[in-house]
């Protein structure tokens, strides 16, 4: 474990255990989500493969795998504060699994339907349990109408919902794991029944607010309406002893190297404390 202990989020865990999600007390401060803008806009110009847009459109849709070639994201995944949560709420050791900026650019950025990441995780890359955390950091403020991540609270530990028989090719392409027409989904009507029996939360939040979910829980996004981008940048650690023995997709999707991710402070990417209801 991290010797952070000062970035211990001691408390959340509980929250986080019952509900599959949770807010983290403190947000990034304006210059710091301002120098992730600009370095998530630089990477968004380049042509290469981790980055991919929108069904037949130039529009970015996300980037993945950045902090294996750009440097802000890289001491960002050492950001101790992050590495502390995740350590704290896995209870282990962690590595940093995948990293992902999800754009959801203005009137364009497309819906995510109803689905657990475990799912992928476990039927395509060979994660054998889901003790791995998602970190969410809002890049832009978010709002009901931009199309905030939504979560059904407590879903996370009902199991894997809804899988499909498994091609006999053993699956499906990546692309359909990064675009609006994902290759696991958990149905409209079961999610609709989950949502009465549990209700639904929407991540709202100002720039730089940072939240946790589960591997496992229920949760969408709805196409973005307004005229406000949505960005959300995604670092799932995983836990060192639950790395996939055979992962076989591109590596900017399922990280290679499973050895502890090393806390690391960096003046740039500075915090502020925030109250949590
Ligand atoms: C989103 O960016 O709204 C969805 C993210 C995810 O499902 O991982
Ligand atoms: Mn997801």
């Amino acid at each position: 474990m991290s010797t952070a202990t000062e970035s211990a989020v001691t408390g959340l865990k509980s929250t986080y255990d019952q509900d599959g999600w949770c807010e983290l007390p403190y947000r990034f401060t304006d210059k710091a989500v301002t120098l992730l803008k600009e370095a998530v806009a630089a990477i968004s110009r380049e042509s290469r493969p981790e980055v991919v847009y929108e069904k037949d459109s130039d529009t970015v849709r996300g980037i993945h795998g950045c902090h294996a070639f750009d440097e802000l994201c890289a001491a960002l995944v050492r950001h101790p504060r992050l590495v502390a949560a995740a350590e704290e709420l896995t209870g282990k050791p962690v590595y940093v699994y995948q990293f992902k900026v999800n754009l959801k650019q203005a009137r364009e950025g497309a819906a995510w339907p109803w689905h657990q990441d475990y799912a992928f995780w476990s039927e395509e890359d060979g994660m054998p349990r889901p003790d791995a955390v998602n970190i969410a950091i809002s890049l832009d403020d978010i709002h009901e109408d931009n199309g905030p991540l939504v979560v059904i609270p407590g879903s996370h530990r009902m199991g894997l919902l809804d899988l499909p028989e498994k091609d006999a090719d053993g699956g499906s392409g990546w692309r359909q794991h990064v675009s609006a027409d994902l290759a696991y989904t958990v149905s409209e009507q079961r999610a609709e029944d989950l949502a009465q029996e549990r209700g639904r939360v929407l991540i709202t939040g100002r720039a730089g607010t940072v939240h946790a979910f589960h591997p496992s829980i229920v949760h969408s996004s709805s196409n973005n309406v307004s005229s406000d981008r949505r960005a959300l940048l995604l670092i799932t650690y995983n836990t060192v002893d639950n790395a996939p023995p055979n992962p076989t997709r591109p590596e900017f999707l399922v990280a290679r190297d499973s050895t502890p991710v090393v806390p690391a402070d960096d003046d740039r990417l500075g915090t502020e404390p925030r109250s949590v209801a």
